[in-house]
């Protein structure tokens, strides 16, 4: 690896490799993601069940940046910056709120929840109609569908339709924007955000791990893994026959021309109607799906979500990266909006597979990011049969920083020459 002193650290990016230390560990690299990745395209912020009602807000930080997601009286999603147009302070912290304005801590400016002006006191005459009509919030863009909500920091956002299109046709029979929250997971995860993304991007790791996740769910058939076998092949034909028959989509959609999103709709072990430890419903059917045999649907959006739509039951995660050596993860946990705790379910047996295959995740997590930190951290090959999805993600967020042609070109990342 080439040191400079001027330069700092060299990347030494093998194709098909683990990426080296620095990757993870060095501030510069991470301030370049924050612009280049976090701050450019789409991010997952929130499900549409957490600002189920006019009045509810939610408020996400990443970075620099921080936005407030307002749920109007009109029902739309409004997203503003959470930055006050008075002198700059934050307006509200991070989680979710409820009210029927916006108020600054700091000298009390108020906003509507649509982000307008709505008053200030001791202002004198300094506000004319003309003025007032300026200082909302400054919006940011926003885009919600299939019960989902994603921002982007960027004024001029990246074409989202795509992935509208796909995971709404996916999702859309669930109607999970009309599911209710049983409960929200935070964690703050001792690991670069990368080796979260990795870890999701492949189940090399899943059968030594995630007794509670196998129960449901092959480790067959994951993109960039090529394990198969015949009996697995049968299941898939067969169940896709009968999803078709109920007019379910079936193709997976998988980042597709290097977008950030994928979507598809895999089979269950038999025995299992939903990823659930007994194999049973944990809760009524969502939307207007007749049956639960339509298999289980995995979302997952580049560089911060994975989202499963059972059945009965929606997990989504999120991943907010603090710095380049911590992740703070949500995970959310939604049935069908009505349902009775106690009654209709009980939120230990919706949580349980993916409560403990989350913290599972997280503690591999961890030991990876402290081993990378050692000395005696080498990149090692990545499975050609296990991990292309791994390698697929690499080369995804190589392309965001501007590394074209990985492991051959040299460019530059703040101060840190690639090559
Ligand atoms: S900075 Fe917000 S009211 Fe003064
Ligand atoms: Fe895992």
């Amino acid at each position: 690896m080439m040191t400079s002193p001027e330069q700092g650290p060299a990347l030494n990016i093998r194709p098909g490799w683990a990426l080296p230390s620095a990757a993870y560990h060095d501030p510069a690299i991470y301030r370049k993601e924050l612009t280049d990745i976090f701050h450019s395209g789409w991010l997952f912020a929130a499900t549409s069940a957490q600002l189920a009602n006019p009045g509810d807000t939610l408020t996400w930080t990443v970075g620099s940046e921080s936005v407030v997601l307002a749920r109007t009286t009109s029902g739309a999603v409004a997203a503003m910056h959470n930055t006050c147009r008075h002198r700059g302070c934050r307006i509200t912290p991070d989680g979710t709120a409820q009210g029927r304005a916006l108020v600054c801590p700091y000298h009390n400016w108020a906003y509507r929840l649509d982000g307008s002006f709505a008053g200030a006191p001791h202002m004198g005459d300094a506000l004319t109609a003309e003025l007032r009509s300026e200082l909302g919030l400054v919006p940011v863009p926003v885009s919600e569908f299939a019960g989902l909500i994603f921002v982007c920091f960027s004024q001029s956002p990246p074409p989202i339709e795509r992935a509208h299109d796909a995971i709404t046709a996916h999702v859309g029979r669930y109607r999970a924007q009309a599911t209710q929250i049983t409960s929200v997971h935070h964690y703050e995860v001792d690991a670069n955000w990368k080796v979260l993304v990795e870890n999701n991007r492949e189940c090399y790791h899943c059968s030594p791990n995630h007794p509670e996740f196998c129960l449901s769910n092959y480790e067959l058939g994951m993109p960039g893994d090529s394990r198969t076998n015949q009996r697995y092949q049968e299941v898939v034909t067969r169940q896709r026959h009968r999803w078709s028959e109920q007019g379910l989509p079936v193709d997976d959609v998988s980042f597709p021309d290097g977008d950030f999103f994928r979507v598809a709709r895999l089979p269950l072990k038999d025995g299992y109607l939903t990823e659930s430890m007994s194999g049973q419903l944990v809760g009524p059917l969502l939307g207007d799906l007749a049956s639960p045999d339509v298999g289980s649907i995995r979302i997952v959006t580049l560089p911060n979500s994975w989202i499963h739509v059972n059945a009965d039951y929606v997990m989504a995660t999120r991943l907010t990266p603090i710095d380049e050596n911590t992740t703070h993860v949500d995970v959310t946990f939604q049935v069908r909006d009505g349902a009775r705790a106690g009654i209709d379910y009980e939120i230990g047996d919706v949580e349980a597979v993916w409560v403990a295959t989350s913290e599972q995740d997280w503690a591999l997590c961890e030991k990876t990011h402290a081993g990378i930190r050692s000395a005696g951290y080498r990149p090692g090959p990545l499975s050609p049969v296990t991990e292309g999805s791994v390698v697929d993600f690499h080369i995804w967020w190589a392309h965001r920083l501007g590394i074209d042609a990985v492991g051959q070109s040299a460019t530059t990342i703040g101060n840190e020459a690639v090559s």
